[in-house]
């Protein structure tokens, strides 16, 4: 690993799949071990592991676990019968694309496997060399992502996009750690994302871990932040883009896009092309998941909204394409995305 970069969330170990339990930071540092995809399923949607690379890196392995089972017990058609854990894992989360783009790339796997063989090496390497691509691409997308700042005070960040929320190092959080490593930024704004607190208990904690300095702000604080001039690039991940360049990713990125064009602050999208889905059109085609009022209602499972009340819980948005000043993929950089430098992108 590089400097500032010690954190990893998803480890493969002997015959298993380790996850650090990110329902539990910042205070215990748990890990959960799990044997099968049904296992990992509900870890998925029950936010164990969470951020849209990680999510498809876990069911990539849970892939490589329901293969073992299904061929353990039905050596003759154990094809079909993994057939119900991948559905169950594809409806884990709904907004992620990475996910459903690392099932189909192991389906593809495991139809190439010769009838009789034993499937598990293979898979295992190819769900190990997921793994590692994603890491290897959030590299490259630091430098590409740092090589846009020109030395300054301060980024302002939102949700979790770092280590936890990917193979390792992180999207917009690996442009960070790049940008930091490269004395470009000398401070990180860290929105404290609500409803699950991804910034305050996640970003400030890797942050933090890796030695570089950070101030949790609550979301509502960026437009004073950005009126007071204290961060010139606001730097967000994403858990799909449509082909025409538009940006699903947590709720409150929308908001902050248009707060950084009011302002004039670059707003500097970051994402493997894992995250691109050709096959959406737009960002309305996006499906948006909503989760649990509780989340909204509750802080540490204890209630502080009025009795009665009920809530709205939108976990993602969508920013118009015609918002992001430029896409960093380990492809390359795009700036102000539409469907046309998408395309391209694509294709090279
Ligand atoms: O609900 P989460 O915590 O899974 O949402 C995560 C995000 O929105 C991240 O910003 C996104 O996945 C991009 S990070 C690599």
């Amino acid at each position: 690993m590089s400097q500032h970069d010690s954190v990893r969330a998803v480890e493969w170990h002997d015959n298993h799949l380790v996850l650090l339990d990110q329902r539990k930071l910042p205070h215990v540092e748990k890990y959960i071990q799990l044997f099968n995809a049904e296992d990992i399923a509900e870890a998925i949607t029950n936010m164990v592991v969470r951020g849209a690379p990680a999510i498809g890196i876990t069911a990539a392995y849970a892939m490589v676990l329901a293969s073992r089972k299904a061929f353990n017990q039905y050596p003759q058609d154990w094809r079909k019968r993994l057939i119900s854990d991948y559905e169950i894992l594809l409806a884990s989360r709904p907004t992620a694309v990475n996910l459903k783009w690392a099932l189909k790339l192991m389906m593809r796997e495991i139809d190439k496997v010769e009838d009789n063989n034993d499937p598990i090496g293979k898979l295992l390497a190819f769900a190990q060399a997921i793994h590692r691509d994603d890491i290897e691409a959030n590299y490259r997308m630091g430098r590409l992502g740092s090589a846009l700042i020109s030395t300054t005070h301060g980024v302002i960040t939102h949700c979790n996009t770092g280590s936890l929320a990917t193979g390792g190092y992180g999207t917009a959080l690996g442009v960070i750690r790049s940008a930091y490593a490269d004395k470009r930024i000398e401070h990180v704004y860290a929105d404290e994302t609500r409803p699950w607190w991804q910034g305050s208990r996640l970003t400030a904690w890797e942050l933090m871990k890796d030695q570089i300095p950070v101030h949790l702000l609550c979301d509502g604080a960026a437009a004073h932040l950005m009126q007071q001039k204290k961060a010139s690039w606001a730097i967000v991940g994403s858990d799909r883009i449509a082909a025409n360049g538009d940006v699903a990713n947590k709720i409150g990125t929308y908001g902050l896009a248009i707060t950084a064009r009011y302002h004039e602050v670059g707003f500097m999208v970051v994402a493997p092309t894992s995250t691109i889905d050709m096959d959406t059109a737009c960002g309305a085609d996006i499906p948006i998941e909503e989760r649990p009022q509780d989340e909204v209602l509750s802080v540490g499972g204890q209630r502080i909204a009025t009795p009665q009340v009920e809530a709205f819980n939108p976990a993602f948005d969508v920013t118009p394409a015609s918002l992001v000043s430029v896409l960093v993929t380990e492809k390359g950089v795009v700036f102000s995305p539409n469907a046309e430098k998408i395309a391209k992108l694509m294709a090279s």
